[in-house]
Order: C-alpha cells, then structure tokens, then sequence
C-alpha cells in the first residue's frame, strides 16, 4: 500500500521543504526498493528549486495534478522523482473549493509507480493546504523551538481535526512532531519549549531531533541532501534515523 505523508505545519520557515527533501533521500537510500514521490505542493517552489534547480521551464507541473491530468514525474535518483511547481499553481486557489479533492484523486494514479509519497505543504491554510490534508494518510510537522513556531502547530492540528470529518479525511492521522533546528546550546527558552512540546504531544514528538547548522541550508543550492552532502554531519545522519523512526512507526 502507497503511503502519502503531508509535511504540513501552519508555520513558516519551520524546516517543512529542508525535511521533505532531506526525508525523501533518507526513505530512497533506506532501501533501494521503496520508490519514492515528492510533491511541490507550494507555489513558493522551494521543493523544486532544491531538486531540480529552477521553477522555471518545468515540462510538467503540480498544477496538472489539480487539472485533473497525470503529469510525469522526473526522477532525481533510481528510485526518487519529483513533481516540481511553478508560479502556475496559485491560480488554483482561484478556480474554487473544489479543488480540494483534485489532488488526492490525481495521486491514485502514481499508487502503483510509488511506495511512499512526500508532499511538501505550504504555511498558509487555503484550498491548497486542505487538499494536502484530504490527500494524505498522515501528517508530519516539523516544528522548531520557539514560542510562535508551538503556537502554529496547535493550528495545524486544530485543522488537522477539522479535516478528520467523515466525508473529509476521517483516517488521517499524525505521524508525528519533528524538532528542527535545534541549537547545540539550547537557551532556556528553546528547553522550556521543547519541554512543552514533549509534554503536550509526548509520543508523538520523534525521539529523533534534527540539530541546528548551516549545512542544512547550503546542501539545497548543490541539489544534494546533507547525508550526501556531507556524509559525516550528524544533520544527515540524523535524517537518515528519522527514516528509520518514520518506517517503524507506520508499520505498528
Ligand atoms: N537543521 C537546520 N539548521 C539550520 N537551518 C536550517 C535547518 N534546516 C533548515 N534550515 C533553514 O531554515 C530556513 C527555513 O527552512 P525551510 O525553508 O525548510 O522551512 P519551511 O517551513 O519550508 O519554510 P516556508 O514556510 O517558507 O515554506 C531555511 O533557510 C533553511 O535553509
Ligand atoms: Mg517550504
């Protein structure tokens, strides 16, 4: 059975597109038999610009997706291929709410070709996050530790909860919290947040944590995740565990 993973949090500039990217390599290098899909699902294309260079020239495109179309995606490894964005998929939000349903449909199509699907949601709640939510088995927030960052998750699974209706998605469910950009010296502040966060969300929370560095931000540029980036850095490895952490609790 494929499974879809939304990489959603009602927060900005909280690790969504570096976890997709990263996670989507760890999942593929795990075991060269999972086939693995990632889904620019911000018009921001930040996802695509990481993978593929640009947004600009893209033979094919998330918008088709939600214009009913099966576009075809390119593989940036044997078993890892993306389908990028371009500026084209905020007029979707034009066309209505009922696209919110367009791009769980589409995704049918791509069950037989995929073992795991990543879709990298943008921050603003609108008909694109929804059809995030309305397409995917899980949801997985990343989250890093600051007071406004914790309020943002408590949105994202407010909506989380609106979207669990039963002619919404009533089998969504949260894969997890993922703490991101952790400082090697946390303040008091970040510890009392990270505190906060095990205790509201406690097994929810990954044991696995992503530390803070700036290799994290230059790996995208080369079009490499850290692990390969630079092979050595705990920030690889630990995406590589978070794989791992990730694979087992779906199977439970
Ligand atoms: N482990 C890390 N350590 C330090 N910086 C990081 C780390 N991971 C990501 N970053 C940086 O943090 C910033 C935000 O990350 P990212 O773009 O992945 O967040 P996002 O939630 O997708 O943002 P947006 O809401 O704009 O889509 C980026 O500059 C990124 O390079
Ligand atoms: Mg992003």
């Amino acid at each position: 059975m494929t499974i879809i993973i939304d990489i959603a949090t009602r927060k900005g500039g909280v690790n969504k597109t570096t976890c997709t990217f990263n996670l989507g390599h760890s999942i593929a290098l795990t075991n060269k038999k999972f086939r693995v899909l990632l889904i620019d699902n911000d018009p921001q294309g930040d996802l695509t610009i990481a993978t593929l260079g640009s947004k600009e020239n893209l033979k094919t495109h998330t918008s088709e997706l939600y214009n009913e179309k099966t576009p075809e995606p390119v593989f940036i490894r044997d078993n890892l291929a993306v389908i990028g964005t371009n500026d084209q998929l905020t007029f979707i939000q034009d066309k209505g709410f009922e696209v919110i349903y367009n791009l769980g449909a589409a995704l049918e199509n791509y069950k037989k070709d995929f073992d795991y699907i990543l879709i990298d949601s943008l921050t603003h709640e609108g008909y694109l996050f929804t059809a995030g939510l309305l397409a995917s088995n899980y949801v997985l927030s990343p989250m890093i530790p600051e007071p406004f960052a914790a309020r943002g998750l408590k949105k994202t699974f407010d909506i989380v909860d609106k979207v669990r209706k039963p002619r919404l998605n009533p089998d969504l469910k949260i894969l997890g919290v993922l703490l991101s950009t952790v400082p090697g010296n946390p303040t008091t502040l970040n510890k009392a947040v990270i505190d906060e966060i095990k205790q509201t969300y406690s097994d929810l929370v990954f044991k696995t944590q992503i530390s803070k560095g700036t290799v994290a931000s230059e790996s995208p540029a080369y079009l490499q995740p850290v692990i390969e980036y630079e092979p050595k850095h705990k920030i690889g490895q630990q995406y590589m565990a978070l794989a791992k952490e990730i694979l087992q609790r779906i199977k439970r």
